[in-house]
Formats: C-alpha cells, structure tokens, sequence
C-alpha cells in the first residue's frame, strides 16, 4: 500500500497529512516543497532520536537542509515553559530566523512542547509534526493546538498553530512500547464510535492486526482516524462552535479520573476506555443507545487489554471532579453521548443520572 494523504482544508492555514510506511526518509523533499530556508532544527526526546533521529537528521542534510537536533528530555514534566526557554535560547544562539523550521519528532509531549515554541519563536516559525506514537498520529499531531503545562493546570498556556504539514510513518510504531500502543487505540477506538458502523465494524474485524502493527491495516485506520478529525477541525477549527468538543468523547469521566488518581496510576488510554464506557451508560439510562451498542465498548476495549470499570470504589471524589472540572468551564453537566452509533452529541446531563452511571461501571 502506498502512501496516503488526507488534506485539512482551513484555506491559507492548510495542509497535508501524509501517513506511510517507510516514508520518514521522504522528509526532506517534502519539506523543500514547503519551505524556503535551508536551516532546520528537529526537536526530539533522547529515545525517539536514537532510533530515528539518524533517518530524519541524514535525509534532511542529504536535501540540503542545515539540520540541528536538539533534544529534550522525556516526560509529561518537562512539557513546560522552563523546557521551552531552554529551546528558545538554543535557537536564537543557532542565529535561527523567521523562516527557517522546526520539525518535531516524537509523541504528543514533543509535539505540544515544540509547536509551542515554533508558534512564538520570533512570532512564528515554520513547523513541521513527525508523529512517531498513535496517539500522536492519530489525535495531537493534527489540528494544530499546542502548548506547555502549568503547575495549575495541563495544556495552560498555549495556542493554535497549525503545522505546514504532518508526516506520520506508521512503522516507527514498532518501536512504541505496547501500553503506548494500547492507549493510542482507545483514541483509535473513539474514532470509531464517533464515525459509525463502517470504521467501528472494520475495527471489531481487524483488532489483531492493528494490535500486531500490521502494516496495510495500521495505515488505513490512521487514515481513516486524521480524515474524521480533519473533517471535525476544518468546521471547528478554534474549539468555539462545539463540534470540536466531540472529540472529547469518554474524556469526562477520563480527565477526572486522571485527576484523582494524580495522573501515575493510569495512562490516558485506559481513563479514557473507562470514560467511554460510563459515556455509554450514561446514553444507555437516558435511553439514547441500547444495552448493545454499550455491550460494543466493553468487548472492543476488552480485546485491547484496557479497562473497562472505575478501580477505585471512590466513586463521590470522581463525580466531584467532574462538577468542579465543568464549573471552572463555565460548563453545565455537558457530556459528550451518541443518540446512537456514529451520532454523537453534547447532553445535559442531571447529576444524579451521572452518578448511577458511575456506580454502574464500578
Ligand atoms: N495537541 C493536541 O491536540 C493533543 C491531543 C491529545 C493529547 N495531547 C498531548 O499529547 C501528550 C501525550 O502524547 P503521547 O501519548 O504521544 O506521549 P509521549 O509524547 O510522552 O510519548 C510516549 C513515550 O513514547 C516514547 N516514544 C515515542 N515514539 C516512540 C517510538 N516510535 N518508539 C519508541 N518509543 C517512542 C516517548 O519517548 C515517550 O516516552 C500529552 O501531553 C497530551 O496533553 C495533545
Ligand atoms: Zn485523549
């Protein structure tokens, strides 16, 4: 299977996502078809470069670029404004200009971390997203929202800014470790709710192959999930109308469990698995899905490895967080729910139809 190219259509803003196996060392042609400077940096985490920094520093020297790897070190912690001042102060040393780019290799940590700093370097520089974790292929690496945590709260400070293009090579997950893979298909999975029968269907048949990083498969469902949320961002692109909120889909209850299980016991994957599926309970009670289509969550998800049931028996300090986490949103009890497969919606939901949802999935 060759490669295939999903476009988002934002006008002056958009761009290509071009999702391949084997097709990292296409970088720098690519790259010379959009930017006119010859200097680049590529900012990476010291795992992800000794793996492919190589390929994608060489292929980009080999195209006539004066590439600079600059690494960072791994983790949600240095996803900061400290980190991203260290960057800043490398690039200004590096006499690095308004036109020359930046390209950010690795997860969605790299991803948020360096499309902030090329969003504010000099008001802006150019920037490319080489998505190497699913979760990044699928989700972070399209859409253009980047940022830095704050000691107050995740994704503080930021903005949009949309890449010039984004180049995910499916075969760098290979290397992924398996629960980085897993947390990627929970997203993989919500896709597939959000979209309807035709990808949750193909998803239930294929589960294997996706699993065993097969390569026709794995290109097509990363495809298939950038167009979904491609289609979504091109309509919503600043998160303002609501139809961008629907990719929160099981991140409700995902988020407040992150919160109160302080982000370590629990990957993102697994919140949000939990999260879809009290989603599903909650559609379920207000007798917009039937007992069916919840029973599809827990057997897909299942088959994934991931949970499908709150851990903790606290089920008041979750359903606190959730009021608080609307409240600080200026939200009522909105969630995202399907009136049916492939139909999702934001409903108000009363408090106390949450809470039996909860006690439900526990
Ligand atoms: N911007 C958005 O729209 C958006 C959307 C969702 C999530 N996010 C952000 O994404 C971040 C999470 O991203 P993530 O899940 O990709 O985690 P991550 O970036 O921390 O990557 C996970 C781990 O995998 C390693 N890794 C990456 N690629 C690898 C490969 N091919 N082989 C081996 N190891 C590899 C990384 O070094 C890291 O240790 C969070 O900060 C979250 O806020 C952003
Ligand atoms: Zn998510």
């Amino acid at each position: 299977m060759g490669e295939r190219v999903v476009e988002v259509a934002l006008g002056a803003r958009g761009y290509k996502i071009y999702i391949g196996w084997g097709n990292l060392s296409s970088l720098g042609e690519k790259l010379r078809s959009v930017v006119v400077s010859n200097k680049a940096a590529v900012i990476s985490h010291p795992i992800v470069a000794d793996l492919y920094g190589e390929k994608v520093v060489g292929g980009l020297r080999e195209a006539g670029f004066e590439t600079h790897l600059l690494n960072v070190p791994d983790g949600e912690e240095y996803k900061s404004l400290e980190v991203a001042s260290n960057l800043y102060g490398k690039l200004a040393e590096l006499e690095f200009h308004r036109s020359d780019c930046m390209i950010a290799l690795g997860g969605g940590v790299v991803g948020d971390l360096a499309g902030f700093v090329a969003a504010t370097y000099m008001r802006g520089v150019p920037f490319i997203q080489v998505p190497t974790t699913l979760l990044g292929q699928v989700d972070s690496g399209i859409g253009g929202k980047v940022a830095v945590d704050h000691p107050r709260a995740k994704n503080l400070i930021g903005c949009f800014y949309q890449p010039r293009f984004v180049l995910s090579d499916v075969s760098t997950l290979k290397s992924l470790p398996e629960p980085e893979v897993k947390s990627g298909l929970a997203e993989v999975i919500k896709y597939g709710f959000l979209e309807g029968e035709r990808l949750l269907s193909f998803l239930e048949a294929d589960l294997d192959s996706l699993l065993g990083i097969e390569r026709d498969v794995l290109v097509k469902v990363v495809a298939e999930c950038c167009r979904m949320k491609a289609a979504i961002v091109e309509e919503d692109e600043r998160d303002l109308s609501g139809r961008r909120a629907i990719l929160n889909y099981g991140h409700t209850v995902g988020h407040a469990l992150e919160a109160t299980t302080g982000y370590t016991s629990i990957s993102h994957g697994e919140a949000v698995a939990i999260g879809m599926v009290c989603a599903a309970r909650i559609a379920r009670r207000l007798g917009l899905i039937d007992e069916a289509l919840v029973e599809r969550h827990v057997v897909l998800l299942g088959r994934v490895g991931l949970p499908t049931k709150l851990p903790i028996s606290d089920i008041d300090s979750i359903q606190e967080r959730i009021l608080l986490d609307k409240k600080s949103q200026g939200e009522a009890n909105i969630f995202v729910l399907l009136k049916g497969l492939g139909k999702p919606a934001l409903v108000e939901v009363s408090p106390q139809v949450v809470r039996e949802a909860l006690e439900e999935c526990s």
